[in-house]
């Protein structure tokens, strides 16, 4: 079942994306080297609580993880793709930073995640990040009524492709609103024409990730939730909430920082 929102909803959803774009502003700020994963994500968590907000990372549990989730920040470094979960780790000198928060505000939830390095950048790194950040502008892009779910999942997918870049295979966005997971899956790659029909009121996480050496393995770590790269090379990832409107894809997560 898809929840059509009504535009006044979708402001009240824009509110929580807000919250969540102040804390992603947050943490990119106090990403330095020396600085520790758990000390990002109680830079977020401060975010949450000046705005009144509640996490829906927070003790989440989905039927593939073995405990709670334990931060209301993922924080997924190099080799880890998402759900990356705050430890001790400091940040080094070079490091590729993702993290992703999701914020719940008066009954509506904002999901959103960036990617970004740490001190001195690899140009790999950068072309990576940047490829990342275009495709989730051309899946945006797609976002719009008239179009289906296959039309998302082929402008993001051709994206990564013509650069050479690996998909993890099985995951990616989804539908959000009263909850943080909703129906429709919005996979990564797939065939344009294909797939449910896109709606004004329809609200959509949208998640590109993406892996530099072009191989789409993963695997869960032993910790239960940190997803990683089989082959050990490092992975970006990029993520908007986003209304489909009348007039067009309104992204609920912008950030001042673009
Ligand atoms: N944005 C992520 C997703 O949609 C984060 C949720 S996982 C959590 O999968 F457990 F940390 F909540
Ligand atoms: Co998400």
């Amino acid at each position: 079942m898809v929840e059509l929102k009504t535009d006044a909803s979708i402001d009240a959803m824009h509110e929580a994306g807000q919250v969540v774009g102040r804390a992603l502003t947050a943490v990119r700020k106090a990403a330095g080297i020396g600085v520790s994963l758990l000390e990002l994500d109680a830079v977020a968590r401060d975010v949450l609580r000046e705005a009144g907000a509640t996490s829906p990372f927070l003790g989440y549990r989905p039927s593939f993880a073995p405990v709670p989730y334990p931060g209301v920040l993922c924080v997924s470094v190099n080799d880890a793709i998402v759900h990356g979960i705050p430890d001790g780790y400091r940040l080094r000198d070079g490091d590729l930073v993702s993290a992703d928060f999701g914020a719940e505000l008066g009954g509506w939830v904002g999901d959103s995640a960036i990617s970004f390095t740490v001190g001195t950048p690899r140009p790999a790194d950068l072309r990576l990040i940047e490829t990342t950040e275009r495709a989730l502008a051309a899946g945006i892009g797609a976002a719009v009524v008239g179009n289906r779910i296959g039309d998302i999942a082929h402008a993001i997918g051709t994206v990564c492709r013509a650069a050479g870049y690996g998909i993890p295979d099985g995951f990616g966005g989804h539908g959000i609103g009263r909850r943080m997971h909703e129906d429709p899956g919005v996979p990564n790659e797939g065939r344009p024409g294909r797939g449910m029909p896109l709606r004004a009121g329809m609200a959509l996480a949208i998640e590109p990730m993406l892996i530099a050496s072009g191989r789409d393995d993963w695997h869960t770590a032993p910790d239960g939730w940190t997803l990683r790269t089989d082959d050990g090379s490092r992975a970006a990832h990029a993520e908007h909430t986003v209304a489909i409107t009348e007039s067009g894809p309104r992204i609920l997560t912008a950030r001042d920082d673009g």
